[in-house]
């Protein structure tokens, strides 16, 4: 639920969907009672303005939808609304793209206006159909204002090669009605609820006779909604004489499961013969091949089923046997977001349609599994050698008790189990909309299947796949405006993979190994695609000699060595009473953060521990005499815990005062050397320190208009919490949700936005620790801590030292960080149920400190420990307005990249 766009220009409309969240969270609560470690966190966050295209291709044109680009081509091929493009595939924005347009004609429009259709979405040619034909044409269909029209495109010109033709039997009516459609040998096989009102149908439209699925006395399907379809080649190399078949994968409503589970949508796969002719007399111009089975993808441990297939990929094997299926399922409740990815075999499909038959005996009755005589030849399969032997070639000679056995029977009994017999995924709060699949060798010669999945919000989300589950290496966002994703292409060849959305379309490389500053930060991504060659992160395909590569993809951990190096720390020179930040991101989702203090590692960072760890950094608050000393951040991941950076504290009574540092000068000049006179002499009472110069980046907000936001923001939202809350109470509905935020895994508490931030522009690898200076957690005994803290340097505003920018991260230094040696047993991650071992969330005080002026907000709904859902959304949602507002008030900032 990134609703930050409208709630950055609404305050009151983000809390109208504050407000439906916290309900949808609510309400979602209680099919989620999961463990989390099913819900798996993507390792690495970035941003748009962070991410690295190859190239975007935009145009007038709107809702880029369809796409083609095949194994040897140049070219990709995209279908819009009202137009299709020819684009480079090496650079999809190179020019010039080559267009045909291809828009309804007004007359039409008006019509479709007529029959009462939105002409603002439907009432235009959307392209819906875009496939080679034959060696010199493609054939193209789109809804033309809700009169579907067809063409033939001459590809080297590409222009329309004739007239349109009519393509109501082809294409559906609307842009968003479910289809698919194949073309096979110049046959077009389709599968789509055509017209407006018409029962779903599985089509051959070309040769004649054009083949359908029976309505009557059985109906095959039931508001099927399409997602994907497949040629599967099982002729070749068949010892039975067996055909090819087509593989459709669709959602409809539940006929035969007994409806104790509430359930009234099931996930299917169906197939038919390529070489069906239909029967004679009994199911003519019918399938004679149709079957239908149930895709299962659950999880069994507690009985919860994905039911809505949204999107299907065939992954081709070396033989037609081992091919599969990755399917991105969903659930019923619209409102409610989750994802889960499950894979299927073509063998438990074929097993499946080998099985036994579902009946309804009447139309009254329930469907049970046939247990009678099952007619010769078995009803449902192609013209196999065994059949031709019989002088049966084709289908219109199968036997009529067959076919009228076929036509009752669609149904098979035996469900499809996913692989593993679960889900490789599981993902909350995620609506997976598309995805492709690329098989890539690793360094260790196994051959791993990567993931490209889009989200309805305009993210692509990478993962690989490890024993059955996904690892995700990283979410990038990639389109400013939130858009759902509407296809996905991956092309080996140009090493590419392509997005559409309706706004246009993104090429982006398979990976981007350079991200990975360090040896750890390259193993720990786990990308098959990348490996540490000792100086560097690189792609694996660009190396031919790869004896000096490293990678651990299957763990994540080993390759890298230990050895330490001399680590320089940072000086830092303190007041006693002061709040002291040692700043120390972590770039990954998945690492916690560790501190030491000479050696020592800083446990029980509780309320009087005056200690907070967040994933940002250390937080000293009030810093006493006896805290001096060397402060080491870790970075804990995959059990190994890697050095990042470490202070040297020195606190003082009194402090020299600061000689006047310009904006924008480093702050490193800072740390040349710790006794540098950098503090004026405090006073009893500190002035309130000058106002700090403007943000050059503010430009939604005053700091004063943000605050006095934040502030109203909160308050507002605090007080319908505690409403919600005790409405809820009252009403007896307290649903327990383990939701402890998005990326919570980390054992931060305390987070901070820190203002006054000088103009630098960002280092090159900020945009993907930005989503992490803001952590939300929600622990196991419901505490909602939301922290927000605003502040400017003290050394710009003339201030007292108190807050202290260290580096971000050491990937963006020339050296890699210091590998550490790995840890005898590390602190695992925490369960949901013990999530802070040290208490710490439950500590938090609620106080609302003024620092020198500048505020520090800190936020606590509750001590008591049975605080309402609601406030876990509340804290949530809170947590990514303020996130959101630093991404786009905040981002540039001091330069932390340098020792
Ligand atoms: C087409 O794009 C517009 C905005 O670009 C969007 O609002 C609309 O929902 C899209 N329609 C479809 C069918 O994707
Ligand atoms: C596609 O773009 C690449 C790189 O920009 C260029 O080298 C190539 O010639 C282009 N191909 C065509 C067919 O224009
Ligand atoms: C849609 O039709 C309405 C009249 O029903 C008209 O006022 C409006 O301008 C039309 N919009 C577009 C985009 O054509
Ligand atoms: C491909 O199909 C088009 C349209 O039917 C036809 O005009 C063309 O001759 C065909 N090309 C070949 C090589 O068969
Ligand atoms: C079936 O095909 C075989 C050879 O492929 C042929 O000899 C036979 O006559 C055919 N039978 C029918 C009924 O067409």
């Amino acid at each position: 639920m990134r609703r930050l766009e409208e709630m950055e220009r609404a305050p009151s409309s983000a809390v109208q969907l504050l407000l439906l969240s916290c309900c949808v969270v609510a309400a979602a609560g209680y099919p989620f009672q999961t463990p989390l470690d099913l819900d798996v966190t993507p390792r690495i966050t970035v941003l748009s303005s962070g991410v690295q295209v190859c190239g975007r291709f935009q145009s007038a044109a709107v809702n880029y939808s369809t796409m083609l680009l095949e194994a040897d081509s140049e070219r990709l091929y995209v279908g819009a609304r009202g137009a299709v493009f020819a684009l480079n595939a090496s650079d999809i924005s190179a020019e010039p793209a080559l267009a045909i347009e291809w828009e309804a004609s007004l007359e039409q429009k008006r019509q479709c206006l007529l029959k009462g259709k939105d002409n603002k979405t439907e009432c235009f040619n959307h392209i819906r159909f875009l496939q080679r034909f034959n060696a010199t044409h493609l054939y193209v269909c789109g809804t033309h204002a809700f009169s579907p029209l067809c063409a033939y495109i001459e590809e080297e010109r590409f222009v329309m090669s004739s007239q349109p033709e009519e393509g109501r039997d082809k294409c559906p009516y609307g842009p968003t009605t479910g289809y698919t459609a194949l073309i096979v040998d110049q046959q077009m096989f389709t599968a789509s609820q055509y017209e407006f009102r018409s029962f779903p149908d599985i089509r051959r439209n070309s040769p004649a006779p054009i083949l359908k699925t029976e309505d009557a006395p059985t109906r095959w399907l039931n508001e099927a909604d399409f997602v994907g379809s497949a040629l599967v080649r099982e002729s070749l190399g068949s010892s039975t004489g067996d055909d090819d078949k087509i593989y459709y994968f669709f959602t409809e409503s539940s006929h035969e499961q007994p409806t104790t589970s509430g359930h009234s949508r099931v996930a299917r796969v169906a197939r038919v013969c390529k070489g069906d002719r239909g029967g004679r007399l009994t199911l003519q111009k019918r399938w004679t091949s149709f079957l239908k089975a149930r895709l299962m993808c659950s999880l069994p441990e507690y009985d919860f089923h994905f039911n809505v297939l949204r999107n299907m990929f065939v992954m081709p094997g070396p033989m037609p046997q081992d091919t599969l299926f990755y399917g991105i399922f969903g659930l019923e409740w619209k409102n409610v977001k989750a994802s889960a990815v499950c894979r299927f075999s073509l063998f438990e499909v074929q097993e499946a349609f080998q099985g036994p038959y579902m009946e309804k005996q009447d139309s009254d009755s329930e469907w049970k599994e046939y247990t009678g005589k099952i007619p010769d030849p078995r009803p449902g399969t192609c013209i196999t050698d065994s059949l031709r032997a019989r002088d049966i070639n084709v289908s219109t000679s199968l036997p009529d008790d067959v076919l009228d056995f076929v036509r009752r029977h669609p149904l098979m009994s035996q469900q499809v189990q996913a692989l593993d017999r679960r889900p490789l995924l599981f993902k909350r709060t995620i609506d997976y909309t598309h995805m492709a699949v690329h098989r890539t060798q690793g360094l260790d010669e196994y051959q791993y299947h990567v993931l490209y999945m889009g989200t309805d919000e305009g993210w692509l989300h990478k993962a690989v796949e490890v024993e059955g589950q996904l690892h995700i290496i990283e979410e990038l966002q990639l389109f400013q405006d939130q858009q759902p994703v509407t296809n996905v292409l991956i092309s080996p060849k140009q090493m590419s993979v392509y997005v559409s959305s309706p706004s246009g379309v993104v090429q982006l490389p398979l990976s981007n190994c350079r991200r990975y500053a360090s040896c750890y930060d390259c193993i720990f991504s786990r990308d098959p695609h990348c490996a540490w060659n000792g100086a560097q992160c690189v792609d694996i395909m660009a190396h031919t000699d790869r004896s000096t590569l490293v990678q651990d993809v299957q763990k994540g951990s080993a390759g890298c060595d230990n050895t330490q190096d001399a680590f320089v720390p940072r000086s830092r020179m303190v007041r006693v009473g002061d709040d002291v930040l040692l700043q120390c991101e972590l770039s990954s989702n998945l690492a916690t953060p560790l501190w030491t203090l000479d050696g020592n590692e800083l446990v029980g960072y509780g309320l009087n521990s005056g200690f907070r760890i967040g994933t940002d950094g250390l937080l000293i608050i009030e810093v006493r005499r006896n805290q001096s000393g060397l402060y080491t951040c870790y970075t804990v991941e995959n059990n190994i815990r890697v050095t990042m950076v470490s202070f040297n504290v020195t606190v003082h009574l009194n402090l020299p005062a600061p000689p006047l540092v310009e904006p924008g000068k480093d702050h490193d000049s800072l740390d040349s050397g710790a006794l540098e006179p950098t503090e004026r002499p405090s006073s009893k009472n500190p002035q309130p320190p000058p106002v700090a110069p403007l943000l050059p980046h503010s430009e939604l907000l005053s700091p004063r208009e943000m605050e006095a936001m934040y502030l109203s923001l909160i308050t507002i939202l605090g007080g319908l919490c505690v409403v919600l809350t005790v409405v809820l109470i009252y009403v007896g509905v307290c649903l327990r949700v383990g939701d402890r935020g998005k990326y919570s895994l980390r054992t931060a508490a305390a987070a901070y936005t820190r203002r006054g931030s000088r103009g630098r522009k960002p280092h090159r690898n900020s945009a993907h620790l930005e989503l992490k200076t803001i952590s939300s957690h929600c622990n196991g005994n419901g505490v909602c801590n939301g922290v927000s803290k605003q502040h400017r340097s003290g050394i710009q505003d003339g201030g007292f030292l108190q807050i202290v920018p260290g580096e971000a991260h050491p990937r963006s230094n020339k050296e890699p960080p210091p590998p550490a040696p790995p840890l005898p047993p590390t602190p695992q991650l925490p369960s949901p149920e013990h999530d802070f071992p040290n208490g710490l969330s439950a500590t938090l005080p609620s106080v609302l400190r003024r620092m020198n002026g500048n505020s520090y907000v800190l936020l606590r709904q509750s001590d008591s420990g049975n605080s309402s859902p609601l406030c876990h959304s509340f804290a949530e949602e809170l947590n990514r307005i303020l996130e959101k507002r630093k991404h786009t008030q905040l981002l540039p900032r001091p330069d932390e990249s340098s020792v």
